[in-house]
């Protein structure tokens, strides 16, 4: 009998260095419990794309529009329900999501921040920003926090952290490489084989009453 797997899609919208850690740890046996089905992003340019088709990892651009965003949300919500989708996992993903979408899918949703939240994070600090902000306060340890997604921009209960030492000279570019190669792309593959593993878990247990 085929080995029960969580189905994980994977949203992005740009570069996709996570999303390619998350694979890598897929390939390499690292996720036992998931498997990546699908990659999403709001930007048809995005490379994160080009990773996931490389991979074989089927991957679709949902262009959002401003002036329309539920539009985005619909589709987005049709195709997760059409590939059957157990989590979702936002690596990059700059969209905020409604209150709507998330309570859809709450406790199904995770997030990677590029900084050991409650610090730095909240609207308006994402990417780059985040680490400006840090080495702006002084501050001597930044790192990364893996989260569930509720209501509240990085606000959800804390799944993973990990601490990442500021160095003398940094800047922004810096301090970004430091935290993605020490702590994002080693704390987001870990958050994701450990969620699938409760939601497979707890599919075998329902079946089992
Ligand atoms: C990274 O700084 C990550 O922390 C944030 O988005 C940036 C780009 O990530 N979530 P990626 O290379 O697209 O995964």
């Amino acid at each position: 009998m085929k080995e029960d797997k969580a189905r994980i899609a994977v949203l992005v919208s740009g570069g996709g260095t996570n999303l390619q850690h998350l694979i890598n740890n897929e390939q390499a046996g690292k996720i036992p419990h998931g498997e990546i089905v699908l990659v999403v992003s709001n930007k048809k340019d995005a490379y994160a794309l080009e990773r996931a088709k490389k991979a074989g990892i089927e991957a679709l651009a949902i262009p959002r529009k401003k002036e329309d965003p539920s539009a985005f949300e619909n589709q987005l919500t049709d195709l997760l329900v059409e590939r059957k989708v157990d989590l979702i996992v936002l690596a990059g993903f700059l969209v905020i999501l409604s209150p709507e979408f998330i309570s859809r899918f709450e406790g199904r949703i995770i997030n990677i921040h590029p900084s050991l939240i409650p610090s730095f994070c909240g609207k308006g600090f994402y990417g780059l920003k985040v680490h400006e902000a840090c080495l702006k306060r002084g501050v001597k340890v930044t790192g990364a926090t893996v989260h569930l997604v509720n209501q509240v921009p990085d606000g959800g209960p804390i799944l993973i952290q990990k601490p990442v030492e500021v160095k003398e000279g940094d800047d922004p570019e810096t301090l970004q490489r430091r935290v993605m190669e020490e702590a994002e792309w080693k704390i987001l593959p870990k958050a994701t084989e450990e969620m699938s593993k409760k939601i497979v878990e707890e599919r075998a247990g329902h079946d089992n009453i």
